[in-house]
């Protein structure tokens, strides 16, 4: 995989793309052209954003990515194959956590590497390692409904990173939290992120969130007739949620990123 402390946007050009939707058109019975014409290419190590329209189709094309749609025009390919539910190399994230109600954040964290060759004492030290970096090493022991939905949230973003995949897709992970506990979890997710070099398409709703977390914002046209624009996020990394908050750059991005979502509903 490669070394994101070296993998910059220039390197990113010439890297294989992770992710390649090449004219892709998706169909749902009756329903015709939902997305239709769609490109997107996702080169290794990427952190893109994906915003447009309620409806507009940006969980559909994850879930083409993920193998679980299927394409009715058009091709796509995840890691060189074509996309197939349940493979190994991609971890799909989502607003409601999944959690195991019956076992603690140890064995949560621990879960997703029982797939894995890892044996039982290097799951368990891996588990830790993951726990401590969102923060909750005093909560090793507790079930998940004793914990808040953010913590919750840590719970599910130490499990997808303990098992280092190389493609990550995240629909509106940070939905259903409040806008203080995300910049918390953004700061997390990035230190996760830029410590595995894995690629990652990060659906949301939220601007700010985007410019914060992404190396490009792409905007999907409201009819699902591909991507209307694109916003590359020239802010220098690492970068601390907080920080962004009074810097002019952001609010330049996020001007002109609101201005693009506008356009693409038009
Ligand atoms: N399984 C399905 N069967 C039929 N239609 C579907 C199915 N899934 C999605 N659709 C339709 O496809 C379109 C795109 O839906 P999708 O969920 O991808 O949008 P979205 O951009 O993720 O929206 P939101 O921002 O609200 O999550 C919508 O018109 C939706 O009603
Ligand atoms: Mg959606």
């Amino acid at each position: 995989m490669a070394n994101p402390k070296t993998t910059g946007p220039a390197q990113r050009e010439h890297a294989p793309a992770d992710i390649a939707v090449r004219d892709l058109t998706v169909n749902f019975g009756q329903l015709r052209n939902v997305l239709s014409g769609v490109n997107l290419c996702v080169p290794r190590g990427e952190f893109v954003a994906l915003i447009g329209a309620s409806g507009c189709g940006k969980t559909t094309l994850l879930n083409v990515v993920a193998g679980l749609v299927p394409v009715a025009g058009g091709t796509a390919t995840v890691l060189g194959s074509a996309p197939a539910a349940g493979r190994k190399d991609i971890c799909y994230v989502l607003a409601q956590d999944a959690l195991l109600p019956w076992r603690t954040v140890q064995r949560n964290v621990e879960y997703g590497l029982e797939f894995s060759e890892a044996v039982k004492d290097e799951r368990r030290q891996r588990a830790r390692v993951y726990i401590e970096k969102v923060g909750l090493q005093d909560f090793r022991d507790f079930y998940p409904s004793r914990l808040s939905q953010g913590m919750r949230q840590r719970v599910s973003l130490a499990r997808a990173f303990a098992v280092g995949r190389s493609v990550y897709l995240m629909d509106e992970p940070f939905s259903a939290l409040d806008s203080q506990t995300k910049l918390l979890l953004h700061d997390q997710l990035l230190d996760l992120w830029d410590k595995s070099g894995a690629t990652v398409v990060f659906v949301t709703h939220d601007i700010g969130e985007a410019i914060t977390l992404a190396d490009r914002v792409v905007v999907m046209s409201q009819n699902g007739t591909g991507v209307a624009d694109e916003i590359a996020i020239d802010i220098p990394r690492p970068r601390s949620a907080e920080a962004l908050q009074a810097d002019a750059r952001y609010h330049d991005l996020y001007r002109r990123t609101w201005t693009a979502l506008k356009a693409s509903m038009q």
